[in-house]
């Protein structure tokens, strides 16, 4: 089968090649694959260091061609949205059962390939922060795959959102269309008070929003894309009136239970329209390099999809 195999000496660390199909395990079913997107770990840690010749890719949305043995899962024929740790930039994919999630039949696999990463990742974090009606929610990197999905999905939860992005010129309009009520150019300037903060970009930022933080506060430190230590100066985690009972929490996607029922969910809503999967480029086999170069470096906001057809 056809797959996007890692070779650092390929352009963006990636070339088309042929590779044996996976061999499924007792839970997992067979997914022939129509569309992938790509996330900014994979592109940037993941193409880095895996080894040559490896298939990666966390998101594949397609059609199961194999139930899994253990009688777990969706039955052939089923068009499903699916995670795993690697193998997505293929043709067919083995996933775990419990990784993949049921789509309806009018969903458009580009749409649905941008949700596993990014909107998994955006609604478990939200559910970190506690609950959402009437709170003060601050997205850092909200411009990103994650941070589209985390300000809609606070916004539909009755959040009032505040979505930081260095450009708020250029992105604000996009931004407060997707719901953020503000638009900010840092967490410095997201007024305090705040219930919760998703932490896209770590380093500096996820300082500043730590002390943008009200009473009981959560920031959930989801990614460090500037690549820069949090160093937090005297006082900083010292508690006080309207400042007692802040946390940082860690988060990893993969660590979390119970996926499957949150892609089924995620897949209707972005089939019904209420979630937009904001895909700004889009692509084929060929084209893999452009995306890869573009997220990296920082001038793709939103999601990259790439038809494997
Ligand atoms: N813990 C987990 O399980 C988990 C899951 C998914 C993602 N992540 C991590 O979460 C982060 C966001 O993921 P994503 O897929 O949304 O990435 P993305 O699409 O690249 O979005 C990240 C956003 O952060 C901003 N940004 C990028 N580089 C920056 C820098 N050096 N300094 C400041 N801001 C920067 C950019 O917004 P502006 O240019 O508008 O400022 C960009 O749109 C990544 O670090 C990713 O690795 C973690």
């Amino acid at each position: 089968m056809r797959a996007l195999i890692v070779d650092r000496s390929a352009p963006g660390g990636l070339r088309v090649g042929e590779v044996p199909e996976p061999v499924p395990a007792a839970n997992q079913a067979l997914v022939r694959v129509t569309a992938t997107s790509f996330n900014y770990g994979e592109v940037s840690h993941g193409i880095e260091t895996a080894a040559e010749g490896t298939v990666l890719g966390w998101d594949a949305a397609g059609v199961v061609v194999q139930a899994a043995a253990d009688r777990s899962g969706p039955a052939v024929g089923t068009p499903v949205v699916t995670l795993d740790e690697g193998g997505g930039w293929a043709e067919v994919r083995a996933v775990r059962t419990d990784w993949i999630g049921v789509a309806p039949e009018r969903a458009e696999p580009g749409a649905l390939s941008t949700i596993p990463v990014a909107a998994g990742t955006a609604l478990r974090a939200l559910h970190r922060t506690g609950p959402l009606l009437g709170r003060r929610i601050l997205v850092t990197g909200a411009t990103g795959g994650v941070g589209r999905y985390a300000v809609q999905l606070a916004r539909l939860g009755g959040a009032h959102v505040i979505a930081s992005t260095g450009d708020p010129a250029r992105h604000g309009e996009a931004l407060r269309a997707l719901g953020a009520h503000e638009v900010v150019a840092g967490p410095a300037q997201a007024g305090g008070g705040l219930d919760g903060v998703l932490d896209m970009v770590g380093g500096a930022q996820l300082v500043e929003a730590f002390d943008q933080l009200g009473e009981g506060g959560t920031l959930v430190a989801v990614g460090h894309s500037a690549g820069e230590g949090e160093n937090f100066p005297f006082g900083a985690l010292f508690s006080g009136p309207g400042r007692d009972d802040r946390s940082i929490v860690t988060f990893m996607l993969l660590f979390c239970d119970g996926l499957d029922r949150d892609l089924t969910w995620l897949a209707r809503q972005v089939a019904d329209g209420v979630l937009s999967p904001e895909i700004t480029w889009r692509g084929g086999w060929d084209d893999a390099s452009e995306a890869v170069g573009a997220l990296l470096g920082r001038r793709l906001h939103g999601k990259a999809v790439l038809d494997l057809t």
